[in-house]
């Protein structure tokens, strides 16, 4: 599913990034994928997703 319709960046693509690169904010993500560069739309959804990913990675799960 599309969460960045101006730059065509599926919910898959953000999943595989952030699981990758475990960016720190959501700043750091748009360095690694173009999403959130145009109407801003997607951001909140964008950051779910992200935060979603963050708690599924080893790392973090022994932090909380
Ligand atoms: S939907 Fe992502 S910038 Fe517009």
């Amino acid at each position: 599913m599309y969460i960045c319709l101006c730059n065509a960046v599926s919910d898959k693509t953000i999943r595989e990034a952030v699981r990758r690169y475990q960016p720190k904010s959501i700043q750091h993500l748009r360095q690694i994928i173009p999403v959130g560069k145009q109407c801003g739309k997607c951001i909140r959804a964008t950051r779910e997703i992200m935060d979603e990913e963050l708690q599924c990675l080893p790392q973090y799960k022994e932090i909380a």
